[in-house]
């Protein structure tokens, strides 16, 4: 049997297969810490330990029959340990926006054109890099004690085995790896005032890792001296999840944050809007655009307007109000990534009247993050990909109103694969081709994952969102300059 973890920014889940099938799932939540506006930050340690727990539930029963383990993390994210391999302090997560100083240094001195030729990305607060300078500006004391430099869930990987590895596709998140030569840029690190001896080595994302460190084996019960994979970055990993593999292949991914994701056979830069160009976990690339408040917006929705009741709830509220209703909703709450890129953006509210009840908003709000993605979907058609099909994934497309709202606003077929949770699955998948189970990402995608539902366009409605995302689209230029 085989394990899939999904490291995320709001629970760690775990999910166990047997002949292709998830058996079992198992998750803790917790939640980042916000100690001052814009900052986001965990301890790797809660991580840790909500992995050893996660995984003590999800073997129970089943521990002399476990194999392997592959890891799906939440990237960009900053994990330093010091000589004795100690946390020097807490990661800076990908959605912390403190970097914005380090972000224009980036772009103008470095330059964008020198980034996206070398990374096929810009600085964006979001990303490594700039948390690394950061740290060297604010915290010196801190930066001096780095002995390892890790991402997320390279540091479980490394508290499970022992080993200092990481792998390309969350790699190419950081702005310090060189996305062609598939090697850490030497500019970029110079920059940074790192050395290479202080990253993980490099390894594909199937490749195994190690093996698993006694302690931990005996902790949780294992009997096999388990694998642990590389494993991947949690995008590329919830493409695999829903079987995005290959060129055209597109999936929006509905988690705390949203993207849409483009599978393309090479990188492919975008040098006007700057949406990301990353690695996928075979020999594809990845282009993708990032909405940073998604099922983020709507748990922040619910946490102060909905207390006592279920997202379900929310969604049968707003089939009450219609969509040719006026109220606009941007979906800013942590800043933008694309395709505005623009930190100081701030979520807003356009259009009340007295007539509007909490539904309406409720409407705007689920709107909004989804004409968000549009943009994105539609700056990934600008750039000539030829999209030859559009799957939904991640806790949002359990829903089946804001999987039809996707097709209606998309104007495009969407197909939800049967396991939603694809992030973990995607890392239970790579975690059977790292022991040769399956040959290839291809022949595990198409043998273990079917289509659960499809959603056509409703013309009508396609036309009425159609309006309102036109409008949509002016409301951020016209707010720009009051989001300082
Ligand atoms: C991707 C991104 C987020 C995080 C957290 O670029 O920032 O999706 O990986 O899920």
């Amino acid at each position: 049997m085989y394990i899939g973890i999904d490291l995320g920014t709001s629970s760690l889940k775990a999910v166990l297969v047997n002949e292709g099938k998830i058996i079992r799932t198992e998750s803790n939540t917790y939640e980042p810490d916000i100690p001052k506006p814009t900052w986001s930050e965990q301890d790797p340690e809660v991580w840790y330990h909500a992995m050893v727990d996660v995984l003590t539930r999800l073997v129970k029963g089943y521990e002399k029959d476990i194999e392997s383990i592959g890891i799906s993390g939440q990237m960009h994210g900053l994990v330093i340990l010091d000589e004795n391999d100690q946390v020097i302090r807490k990661a800076m997560l990908w959605n912390d926006q403190r970097t914005f100083g380090e972000v224009d240094f980036l772009n103008s001195i470095v330059t964008k054109e020198k980034l996206l030729k070398e990374t096929g990305n810009i600085a964006v607060t979001g990303l490594t890099l700039p948390k690394l300078l950061w740290l060297k500006e604010n915290e010196t004391q801190n930066f001096n004690r780095i002995n390892k430099i890790m991402l997320p869930k390279d540091y479980l990987v490394y508290k499970l085995t022992g080993k200092f590895v990481s792998e390309m596709s969350d790699l190419s998140g950081s702005l310090f790896y060189d996305l062609k030569k598939h090697s850490y840029s030497k500019d970029l690190l110079t920059i940074a005032h790192i050395n290479e001896d202080q990253l993980p080595t490099i390894l594909k994302s199937y490749e195994v890792a190690g093996t698993i460190l006694n302690n931990i084996k005996e902790t949780i019960g294992f009997i096999k001296d388990v694998k642990v994979i590389a494993g991947g970055g949690d995008q590329a990993m919830a493409a695999v999840g829903a079987n995005v593999i290959k060129n055209g292949d597109l999936n929006i991914s509905l988690g705390t944050s949203g993207v849409v994701l483009a599978v393309t056979d090479e990188p492919k830069i975008d040098y006007q809007t700057y949406l990301h160009a990353f690695s996928h976990v075979n020999d594809k690339y990845i282009l993708m655009g990032v909405t940073l408040s998604a099922a983020g917006a709507l748990g922040w929705w619910k946490k102060n307007f909905y207390q006592d009741m279920s997202y379900d709830d929310i969604f049968n509220d707003i089939i009450h109000a219609p969509i040719e209703d006026t109220v606009y909703f941007l979906p800013y709450l942590s800043g933008e990534r694309n395709p505005i890129n623009d930190p100081f953006a701030k979520a807003t509210f356009v259009g009340m009247s007295l007539n509007h009840k909490k539904m309406h908003l409720s409407r705007a709000l689920i709107e909004g993050v989804t004409f968000s993605l549009k943009s994105c979907y539609d700056r990934i058609k600008d750039l000539e990909i030829d999209i030859k099909r559009i799957r939904v994934t991640g806790g949002g497309s359990k829903n089946e109103i804001w999987c039809q709202m996707i097709a209606d606003i998309f104007n495009a077929e969407v197909e939800i694969p049967d396991n939603p949770e694809s992030g973990a699955f995607g890392a239970a998948i790579t975690a059977m081709i790292g022991l040769n189970v399956y040959k290839s990402f291809d022949e595990a995608c198409e043998k273990l994952i079917p289509t659960h539902k499809k959603y056509t366009p409703n013309k009508d409605n396609v036309e009425l969102y159609h309006k309102k995302y036109i409008n949509y689209l002016e409301l951020y230029p016209a707010l720009k300059e009051y989001f300082q």
